[in-house]
């Protein structure tokens, strides 16, 4: 059974259990690795996502009021509110609330709903745990009220409920992805006319390994929405509608050191992911190493996101003489390191990690072996 029908699965047995008869929908949604392109897409450049085999399963029925009650494996506790709320809680719920709440602009009949969720995508670890919820509830929610939303439209959606309900100035790589992955291959998406092209990812002799830190920074959504700001100050103040049009030449424009190197990030990593596209068009993966480490080292010295968890498995990974490349991967801060490496040399490698970060962290990562998916899936059900 394929990964994500395990979780249809799951959210169907859980909804079940919860509520007693079965759900009116499902929609099961994959969270992400990115190849090249972070802190891009909400500059209007370029990002190079895949899905992988980890997903958010949603089980759901309407009810004819307004109510809402949500069961999820993740937490004990179901939520239950008497309302939909129009604005943020505080605690998981909201970025269901939040789709819901978008949602309702667009849709007839009452808002209320109960739902259960389920997901093996792990939380604050870069892989659009969030994503991956916020497109699972928008497609069940459109498919048991059996409506039609172009693609493009719901990842829109999906931003939105994060953006202005939850409060993370995110951009929109995570739920397009979700919605338009195609299992062996990335997607090139230009963020600003958001046209995307499929790219073949390597075949099955090189593997991606996600090695996760385990660390999972406070200061992640702060600094991710201050970045922002910065950007958009930038941006600002070379004229610029964004930093996509800005060139190497207007660096020398920006006085401020720190600025300075905040675009330099987005115009180099902007280059670094039509190379990258170009590397796996030619079927040269190992053309993708130099670009990868490439991407780390801007990711840490220009756009100082990265952290010495994260630096020490790069370092590690690049040591290996198996691995083609490696960089954090997310909005940073923490989460996971991303490798691509020749396949035979996976069990070796991940023991290298495991004992050169214990050394230096006294702690473990965890891993994750992932293989690139389809997009979501949903059935109404009834
Ligand atoms: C998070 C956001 C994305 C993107 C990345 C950084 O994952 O959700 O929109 O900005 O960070 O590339």
């Amino acid at each position: 059974m394929s990964a994500a029908h395990q979780l249809d699965e799951r959210a169907r047995a859980l909804f079940r259990k919860a509520f007693g008869y079965p759900p009116g929908a499902v929609a099961v949604a994959p969270g992400r690795i990115n190849i090249v392109g972070e802190h891009t897409d909400y500059n209007q450049g370029f990002v190079l996502p895949a899905a992988i085999d980890r997903h958010v399963g949603v089980a759901l029925r309407l009810r004819k009021d307004g109510r809402v009650v949500l069961h999820s494996d993740r937490y004990s506790m179901p939520v239950e509110v008497a309302d939909l709320p129009s604005r943020r809680q505080g605690n998981w719920a909201d970025y269901v609330f939040g789709v819901a709440d978008v949602l309702r602009l667009h849709t007839s009949g009452s808002p209320g709903f109960e739902a259960a969720i389920v997901s093996d995508v792990p939380v604050g670890a870069g892989l659009s745990s969030s994503g991956a919820l916020e497109v699972a509830v928008a497609v069940s929610l459109l498919a048991a009220r059996g409506e039609a939303m172009p693609p493009l439209q719901i990842a829109k959606l999906c931003q939105a409920a994060e953006n202005v309900f939850v409060g993370a100035r995110t951009g929109i790589m995570d739920p397009f992805i979700a919605l338009r992955a195609r299992g062996g291959n990335a997607i090139l998406l230009d963020c600003r006319s958001l046209e995307d092209q499929y790219v073949p990812l390597p075949d099955g002799r090189f593997v991606w390994l996600l090695a996760d830190t385990r660390i999972r920074h406070e200061l992640a959504s702060s600094a991710y929405n201050q970045r922002r700001k910065e950007c958009e100050a930038a941006a600002n103040a070379l004229g610029l509608a964004s930093l996509r049009d800005a060139k190497e030449s207007d660096l020398e424009r920006i006085e401020n050191p720190v600025d300075r190197r905040r675009v330099r990030h987005v115009i180099t990593e902007d280059a670094r992911v039509l190379q990258a596209a170009d590397a796996l068009r030619r079927r040269s993966p190992k053309g993708l190493g130099p670009i990868l480490y490439a991407s780390h080292e801007s990711l840490r010295l220009d756009f100082a996101v990265s952290c010495r968890e994260l630096d020490c498995l790069v370092e590690l990974a690049a040591g290996m003489p198996q691995v083609i490349g490696a960089r954090m991967m997310g909005g940073g801060f923490g989460g996971c390191v991303l490798v691509l490496l020749d396949a035979a040399g996976l069990d070796d490698l991940e023991q290298h990690l495991a004992e050169g970060y214990a050394e230096e962290f006294h702690r473990s990562p965890e891993f994750y072996r992932v293989r690139s998916v389809d997009g979501v899936m949903s059935e109404r059900t009834r």
